[in-house]
């Protein structure tokens, strides 16, 4: 008889397309999901790289789609002498070169454009600002609402906001104010301790309430999705733990290496720089209990839980639980591209990581025993996003006089990038007269009969942040928790004599360290 065993790499044409009906909603035009005041935002750092990168095409892309309120502004704030033509033309010329530029909307969306001179520790500097804000508010009717988004690098945040707070724009309801919100950008501190001093500092003018800790993983389209997978769907969730999972995989590698960032990466390595953010928030979704109800606090408490639950780091047998490592030259897309030690202001000695894998657990009920692998790194072969779920073998095999190897187990992969998607992997027999089996998968394309393109984070975060919603951004206490988690690991990795012999080092281009293979 001829035997045949299962294929896990599964062969394009064993692929099952899911039907999606064509619900006739055009995705961008689901963007306001209410009323949204009119309000300034204020883009604190307006000249520097994540304006003119994420910023203002977000909020271009939001115009284009009339997904901002009919009296709305922006006013950047920076350190360069330009007046608002300047900042505009700068704009402009930025825009140009993203996917999202229509130069018959541009100029009536650059008349909402306006900009302030500011010395960020000049209390004088905030006095004309406030000024500059009130007049505007007056002028167009914008309810003296205002969002401070802090474009800044996190030595000036405390200070910024301080200043903020000390000219009366913190205040709201108060002399000609709405309301007023500060958007920070990840790192929240660079440890626990901090941490906690970013906070008091911003509590000194902010309530929680109108502190928006952005994380864009969580305003990703497809990582929302993760909760309506799990939670509108009946089928998922009773197997959703330690009884049918196997291990849980969670991956964000890309191919770009530090760019123009070794100041701030030298001193944040892979692990502040993804993991105690973005793939903490993967996992916190991933693992989280159901909300009672699909609310910014009750969505929040349950994120929280899972940092409560993570099991603290066994520092002292930290190689089977972390492989670290940090990219050497390689070849990528056909050039040799340079080690990270060569890199424009990186030390020539550094130990910085730039990647890590890590073996997490969970002690709670659901999680016990699963181990969930959180990867990522800079540098890799390719740019990959996802979470991978793998269930476990069939505990029985009635196959196994027939099939050689073992019958690979079902995974569901959520893919966040590059392909948005979820596929279901199966068991189905191969068509003929014997007993072989072929692993295919049911496909789902995010953008399957959808129209438009998807909603970019930047522009679901700030719609979010108009709207006062804070489901999507960290609370104090996650951070507070998952630094606990972190500090012991960073302590250990950063302060011991062994650093050295705990960075491996890969070469650009690849899959990361050999060492990978001792733990995963
Ligand atoms: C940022 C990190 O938060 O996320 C970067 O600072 C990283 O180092 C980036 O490249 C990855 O984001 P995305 O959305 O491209 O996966």
């Amino acid at each position: 008889m001829q035997r045949k065993t299962t294929n896990p790499e599964i062969a394009e044409e064993t692929m099952a397309t899911v039907s999606a009906p064509d619900l006739g909603l055009d995705a961008l035009k689901c963007v306001p999901p209410g009323h949204i005041d009119p309000c300034t935002v204020i883009i604190m750092g307006a000249t520097g790289d994540l304006t003119k990168r994420k910023l203002i095409p977000a909020l271009f892309d939001l115009y284009l789609n009339d997904g901002l309120p009919d009296r709305f502004l922006v006013v950047g704030a920076g350190r360069s002498n330009i007046d608002e033509q300047e900042f505009r033309a700068k704009m402009q010329s930025a825009m140009k070169k993203t996917g999202v530029y229509d130069d018959s909307r541009w100029p009536s969306f650059a008349r909402m454009l306006y900009y302030c001179g500011l010395d960020f520790k000049d209390s004088d500097s905030f006095k004309n600002l406030a000024q500059l804000l009130r007049e505007l508010d007056e002028k167009f009717n914008t309810g003296g609402n205002r969002i401070f988004y802090m474009a800044l690098p996190p030595s000036v945040y405390q200070s910024a906001a301080h200043m903020i707070g000390q000219v009366g724009l913190a205040d709201e309801k108060q002399n000609g104010n709405g309301w007023s919100r500060i958007v920070v950008e990840k790192p929240f501190g660079t440890d626990l301790k901090t941490a906690e001093d970013l906070d008091q500092s911003l509590s000194r003018d902010f309530r929680e309430h109108q502190i928006f800790r952005i994380d864009h993983y969580l305003a990703k389209e497809t990582v929302q999705n993760v909760l309506v997978l799990r939670f509108a769907n009946s089928l998922f969730e009773p197997i959703w733990n330690r009884r049918y999972i196997d291990y849980i995989a969670i991956t964000a590698i890309e191919q770009l290496g530090v760019e123009h960032r070794a100041g701030y990466y030298e001193q944040a390595g892979v692990l502040r720089d993804m993991f105690q953010n973005h793939m903490m928030q993967l996992l916190a979704l991933t693992a989280m209990e159901p909300p009672s109800r699909f609310e910014a606090n009750q969505v929040r408490d349950e994120r929280v839980k899972v940092f409560r639950a993570l099991r603290p780091f066994a520092v002292d047998r930290l190689k089977d639980y972390l492989v670290l490592g940090q990219y050497d030259t390689g070849t990528l897309d056909g050039h040799s591209v340079p080690a990270y030690r060569d890199e424009p202001g990186v030390s020539p000695d550094s130990l910085t990581p730039t990647f890590a894998l890590m073996k997490v657990y969970l002690d709670n009920w659901r999680w016990q025993g699963v181990p969930f692998y959180l990867t990522s790194g800079k540098r890799m072969d390719r740019k990959l996003t996802e979470i991978a779920i793998q269930f476990k073998h069939v505990p029985h095999s009635m196959f196994r006089h027939t099939l050689e190897e073992e019958i690979a187990a079902n995974r569901l992969i959520l893919g966040i990038y590059p392909e948005e998607k979820i596929t279901l992997t199966f068991q189905t027999k191969n068509p003929g007269a014997v007993v072989c089996l072929r692993t295919v998968t049911m496909d789902f394309h995010y953008d399957q009969n959808v129209k438009g393109p998807v909603l970019d984070a930047y522009a679901k975060a700030l719609i979010d942040c108009m709207l006062g919603d804070q489901m999507l951004f960290w609370r104090q206490d996650g951070i507070e928790l998952c630094w606990k988690f972190l500090t012991p690991i960073l302590d250990r990795c950063e302060v011991c004599d062994d650093q050295a012999e705990l960075l491996h080092f890969y070469e650009a281009g690849t899959r990361g360290p050999k060492a990978i293979k001792s733990i995963a």
